[in-house]
């Protein structure tokens, strides 16, 4: 049985194999400039964040019916399920579906037959979170979230993603102003390839309560004792931080040193179809490659359920903390 652990980091996108990608352009009628699925995996050898985006955005071609996102959602639940994943909080990318005439309500509906199943079907609570792309304008984000209005009951929050290098966080200032006054929470991805200033500015200026990546913080010793004294959570993910070159060798990774300094992180996969792994890969790849020891392990599990979106169910939080601390080690 995996160690027991949530899943703060995913872009629903980011699961969409290449089994599923040919799948699903068969049933849409959707060509792909690729010969079958080798060819495909063929192309996942990035150089950084932005030729990574280039296929993500290519692939989303395939998905267009409801039934499209519910199988790409149960898909990946089924899969998270296996690796331990108890509870997940799910980024979804509505601008890059409704610039090509996927309705937002096609996207959430379909997202939501396979979330309102999890519980049942996989054991896995769920949360959903619309993140905005930060390399289109803030007033098509402020867009994006009118539109999403009548589906705020299942909407937890919002994020920010997409090329950051030149989409500081402070230009979403009025959209994410707008969202905490519907009550959403907020969160940001900042530092994976940004400068630590840009961590900052989501703090400050968009309000976020988590940092998605948040990994050039290493380089702000200040801002690092900020993070370690608010208890401001870092959804890291290892795998794609080396398929993206942020750092060179899983060895690399400033992970150990993060945790020695009593920051808030938790491991996560991103986009697991492109990066190699899934939730379970992640913690097995840091636990192989830097070495960390099942005290770690636990910890990072634990902080997994205290970073998560369950302050609304505190029962099923601290069901899952139980769940961690019971956990035995094979
Ligand atoms: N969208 C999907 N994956 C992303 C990542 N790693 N960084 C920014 N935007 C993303
Ligand atoms: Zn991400």
């Amino acid at each position: 049985m995996p160690l027991p652990k949530a899943e703060l980091h995913l872009h629903i996108e980011g699961t969409l194999e290449p089994e599923l990608a040919f799948a699903l352009a068969a049933r849409n009628g959707v060509s792909l400039p690729y010969a079958d699925t080798d060819a495909l995996r063929e192309a996942y050898r990035f150089q950084d964040l932005q030729s990574f985006l280039n296929l993500y955005y290519e692939l989303m071609a395939v998905l267009r019916t409801e039934r499209d996102f519910a199988d790409l959602a149960d898909a990946y639940l089924a899969r998270a399920a296996a690796q331990g994943v108890r509870h997940a909080e799910i980024f979804f990318d509505p601008q890059a579906h409704t610039a090509r005439g996927v309705p937002m309500e096609t996207v959430v509906r379909g997202l939501g037959r396979a979330l309102g199943g999890s519980v049942q079907n996989h054991g896995v609570s769920t949360r959903l979170i619309l993140c905005f792309l930060r390399d289109r304008p803030a007033e098509s984000a402020l867009r994006t979230l009118e539109e999403a209005k009548p589906f705020l009951d299942r909407i937890t929050g919002v994020g920010l993603d997409s090329a950051e290098v030149g989409h500081p966080p402070a230009v979403f200032r009025e959209v994410y102003e707008t969202a905490a006054a519907l009550g959403l929470r907020r969160v940001a991805h900042a530092g994976e390839e940004g400068p630590p200033e840009y961590i900052t500015e989501a703090l400050d200026v968009l309000g976020v309560e988590r940092v998605d990546h948040g990994l050039r913080c290493v380089e702000d010793p200040a801002l690092v004792d900020r993070l370690v004294r608010a208890r401001i959570p870092l959804t890291l993910c290892p795998l794609s931080n080396v398929r993206l070159r942020t750092v060179d060798r899983l060895a690399d990774h400033p992970l150990p040193a993060m945790l020695d300094a009593g920051l808030l992180c938790t491991v996560n996969s991103d986009d697991p179809a492109y990066f190699g792994g899934y939730a379970g890969d992640n913690f097995d790849a840091v636990r192989d490659e830097l070495g960390l020891g099942e005290d770690h392990l636990r910890t990072l599990a634990r902080n997994s359920f205290l970073a998560s979106f369950l302050d609304d169910d505190e029962e099923l939080r601290t069901r899952y903390l139980a769940e961690v601390e019971a956990y035995e080690f094979p």
